[in-house]
């Protein structure tokens, strides 16, 4: 038997061919090898990662239950106060993972916390600073010590997420009742797109100026002129002035 016939010589061969053409081997060894640097900062950035990860998984566990459908059904379930109410189908299906499927409350909750922590995030590349790395990257390579790091602290995330998820509570839907957009004081939907900024507008005094003191000359909608530009204002002036401010 020549040495070319031997399974691990054919083996190698196919191997060594298939490298020839994709360089898959200089890929891996040079990535394998990628040295991730050790600032605290990107932990930062890990945990905002190891979220996203957290929210991929527990959505699509919801997506078994969840209906995102308006069509209006008469709720039957478990939840005595909400019993004979007309709600619409992705709201009394919501009211099905948290009551019903096993798990669901959690789940939800999990989902929940994890988009909050996934907003709670900040730029690290940023940090430690402009060129401060690019000479002397000092670390750990991916593969083995990133790795193992990585997964523990995607296990430390999930733990907190799942911490926060069991002991504060957020989101009680059913305590809400089925939604009904006419019920809001402020129009803007959903409110949390615009933040502070539907924040500042719900908390502000309802004040007007009527020019000429008559209604028909024109009004200066105060509550919606403050809160509009004032927050927005201070920070978008800081966050222009803030580079300035760094170095
Ligand atoms: C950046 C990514 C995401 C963010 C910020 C996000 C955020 C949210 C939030 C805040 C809710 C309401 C949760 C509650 O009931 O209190 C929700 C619901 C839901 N999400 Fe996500 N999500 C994300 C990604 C995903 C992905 C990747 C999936 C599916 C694969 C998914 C599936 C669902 C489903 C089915 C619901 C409705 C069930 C429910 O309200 O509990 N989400 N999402």
């Amino acid at each position: 038997m020549t040495e070319l016939n031997t399974v691990p010589s054919r083996i190698a061969h196919a191997s060594s061919h298939l490298d020839a053409r994709l360089g898959g081997a200089s890929f891996l060894r040079r990535n394998m090898r990628k040295i991730f640097p050790d600032h605290w900062s990107f932990l930062l950035g890990e945990i905002a990662l190891y979220s996203f990860v957290i929210l991929l998984l527990t959505g699509t566990f919801l997506t078994f239950w969840f209906k995102p459908s308006m069509g209006h059904v008469l709720y039957d379930g478990p939840y005595e106060p909400l019993r004979g109410v007309m709600m619409s189908e992705a709201y009394a299906s919501a009211l099905e993972i948290t009551f019903e499927v096993r798990g669901g409350l959690l789940v939800r909750q999990i989902h929940h916390w994890a988009a909050l922590v996934l907003m709670w995030r900040q730029k690290h590349t940023q940090m430690p600073g402009k060129g401060r790395t690019n000479r002397n990257v000092v670390g750990a390579p991916f593969y083995p010590s990133f790795m193992a790091k990585s997964g523990a602290y995607f296990l430390f995330t999930l733990g907190v997420i799942a911490g926060l998820a069991t002991f504060a509570q957020i989101n009680p839907i059913w305590l809400y009742g089925p939604y009904t957009p006419a019920d809001v004081s402020a129009g803007s939907q959903p409110d949390f797109y615009l933040a502070f900024l539907e924040g500042a507008l719900r908390i502000m005094p309802a004040w007007e100026i009527n020019l000429f003191g008559t209604a028909e000359a024109g009004t200066l909608p105060m509550s919606v002129i403050i809160p509009g530009l004032v927050p927005l204002g201070v920070i978008l002036v800081g966050l222009s002035l803030y580079p300035f401010a760094e170095r």
